[in-house]
């Protein structure tokens, strides 16, 4: 029995509790071996293969490693015993691509390989999980004692990115540079800047003063995002900022020294506020606005550029040909998303365009908008990507569609020959909630760890060629600080980075979980907050035959007790066990209490839903829970 549990682990290379290494995302191949590297003050850093990036990395890797341990490892002589070697591959070893590398633990030494430096980096990530956390280990001598193994790895996708839409809320660039640094030591590859929009623009344009002047500044609000009052005339804008080309320079080569590519996105022609607010002539109505607070009147505010006025494309190329300029990533992002038509189909302008151009109605007017755009941004020698509403009236020909209402759009592009970025709402939104609504800060629809883990960015019968990756998005509505930016990012996108870096073959729940738990300390030890819901009860609502309500309750993470009371008093481990059977609710009860328990200890948040709450969710068909 114990031989065949042992055969199975080995085979399955799933990390079972016996195992000494808990990696996320999981490699491609990874062979626990017997023994440790004791990484000590002896211990030197060898690099092997000249390259002026690779330098920068191996610093950066000691400074990691000295902040980790203490432990300040030297530039060391080659062949010395005791060394942590790094080795540019000057013959390229096809099967780890330009992103794998392969790391060997053993106990005289560490020895990493890959085709570029960007390989090493990654391959560094795998180690510093490798390194016990300097709490955990009391004896000093063993204390940094690395387990041996061999690992071959690389990623699934070339695309695997974060996005932070930086204008609903405005997060300064040391906190985009934190995010940046988060994002890597999970081997994400892509920053997705959002860096206009209706509640602010937030990219200096030396050409267009005003964009950043007017449009990077509006009233200040607290509470719940949609509720607020709109600004009154005369209100002071005090809430905002911006980024100024230096400082988004500085950005970039920081992001360049972590092997980020970042992406930027000008969302236009709709959530377009920030802009008309600067250059009110650009939208079809021509009014004054003000920078939207998130106030409830959004879909009334004319918040669209005007297709028909020329001027538009004036402004636009001035945008584009500054961000063109300060990007070298191929690719722009140029929004198209959730773009109100209602002022086009009633604008004499937008109305004209359409008749010379020949556009049957206000989609292909998008679609004759979007083209302009692809053929402006080939002229600056970038690619054209945007939100799945660009396949409406028809696709520009070489566009990447970023596929967020779902995969379908992503499917549509893909089968058109065209590359896809998926990014499905209801899978890597990270705005949503992440468990129960009444555990959680106030916000929309439902994206568990699980629903997020579980999901794969390739459809059925589509070409994998076409899918370049994928990413989890992180809209700021409701996310007024850099700490509720890593509570909401974390740790679905631990389960996200899994998702686009590791084999399809290894995705294992369970082993995720354990994995996982292996992580939390580290984000602790590292001072990022992160989301424990996943450890949080579903209560599910029913109707049995008779009409009566029914109450199951679940839990994402397998093997946690559930209490729960219907007398409004604190439910544990001295209260009812649930045991898998619907609950109704007895006579007179308003509401369930739960709370979930490990081993006795409370893993998991006490909430209360009530019974008014939990039938209005079944009539609602779409549910929060
Ligand atoms: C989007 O969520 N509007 C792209
Ligand atoms: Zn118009």
């Amino acid at each position: 029995m114990l031989f065949t549990c042992a055969l199975l682990a080995q085979l399955c290379s799933f990390a079972t509790d016996s195992s000494r290494i808990k990696l996320i995302p999981e490699p491609v191949m990874l062979k626990e071996l017997q023994g440790n590297f004791n990484l000590n003050k002896q211990v030197n850093l060898v690099i092997r293969g000249e390259d002026k990036q690779l330098k920068g990395t191996a610093q950066w890797f000691t400074n990691q490693l000295n902040a980790m341990t203490g432990i300040d490892i030297k530039a060391g002589d080659l062949g010395a015993p005791n060394n942590i070697t790094l080795e540019l591959l000057t013959t390229h070893n096809k099967s780890i691509g330009e992103e794998g590398y392969t790391l060997s633990v053993t106990t005289s030494g560490i020895h990493l390989q890959a085709n570029t430096p960007a390989g090493i980096f990654y391959g560094m990530q795998t180690l510093l999980q490798m390194v016990p956390l300097r709490d955990t280990v009391k004896s000093t001598a063993t204390r940094f004692n690395i387990p041996c193994a061999e690992i071959t790895d690389y990623p699934r996708f070339g695309w695997r990115g974060l996005m932070l839409d930086v204008s609903r809320h405005f997060f300064t660039k040391e906190e985009v540079k934190r995010y940046i640094d988060e994002m890597v030591n999970y081997k994400y590859n892509t920053f997705h800047w959002h860096l206009t929009d209706d509640n602010g623009w937030r990219i200096e344009i030396k050409s267009l003063p005003e964009l950043t002047q007017k449009g990077a500044w509006r009233v200040e609000r607290v509470g719940r995002w949609g509720t607020f009052a709109p600004p009154q005339p005369g209100e002071a804008v005090p809430y905002g900022g911006f980024y100024t080309q230096e400082d988004i320079k500085e950005v970039i080569q920081y992001a360049q020294e972590r092997y980020v590519t970042i992406l930027p996105e000008i969302d236009v022609p709709g959530h377009s506020l920030s802009m008309i607010v600067a250059y009110p002539n650009l939208s079809c109505t021509q009014l004054q606005y003000m920078v939207g607070p998130g106030d409830s009147l959004r879909k009334k505010n004319d918040n669209v550029l005007c297709i028909g006025n020329d001027s538009i494309f004036t402004v636009l190329d001035k945008v584009f040909t500054e961000v063109a300029a300060l990007f070298p990533n191929k690719y722009i992002h140029i929004g198209g998303d959730e773009a109100y038509k209602g002022f086009w189909e009633k604008c004499p302008k937008c109305k004209r365009r359409m008749q010379t151009e020949h556009l049957k109605d206000v989609h292909e007017l998008q679609s004759w908008f979007v083209k302009r755009m692809e053929k402006m941004l080939l002229s600056k020698n970038k690619k054209l990507i945007g939100w799945d509403e660009i396949l409406e009236g028809g696709l520009a020909p070489e566009a990447t569609v970023m596929s967020w209402r779902g995969m379908q759009g992503g499917i549509t592009a893909a089968r058109m020959n065209h590359h896809v970025v998926m990014t499905p709402w209801d899978f890597v939104y990270l705005d949503l909630y992440q468990g129960e609504a009444a555990a959680e800060p106030p916000t929309y629809g439902m994206c568990r760890l699980s629903d997020s883990y579980n999901y794969d960015p390739v459809p059925d019968n589509v070409d994998e060629k076409y899918i370049l990756g994928g990413q989890g998005n992180l809209w700021t509505e409701s996310v007024n600080t850099f700490r509720h930016v890593q509570y909401m990012t974390w740790p679905r996108s631990l389960a996200l980075a899994e998702v686009y870096w590791s084999p399809k073959s290894k995705r294992n729940w369970d082993d995720f979980i354990n994995r996982l738990e292996a992580q939390f300390p580290r984000l602790d030890a590292a001072g990022v907050k992160y989301a424990r819901s996943a450890y949080n009860a579903i209560a599910t609502p029913a109707r049995d035959k008779k009409g009566e309500l029914k109450v199951s309750l679940t839990t994402e993470i397998k093997g946690l007790d559930i209490y729960y009371t219907f007398d409004n008093s604190d439910p544990d481990p001295f209260y009812p066990r649930y045991n898998g059977q619907p609950l109704t609710f007895p006579k007179g009860a308003a509401q369930i209490t739960v709370v979930t328990y490990r081993n006795g200890k409370q893993v998991g948040e006490q909430f209360a839903i009530k019974k008014e709450e939990l039938e209005k969710r079944l009539l609602q068909g779409r549910h929060i829970y």
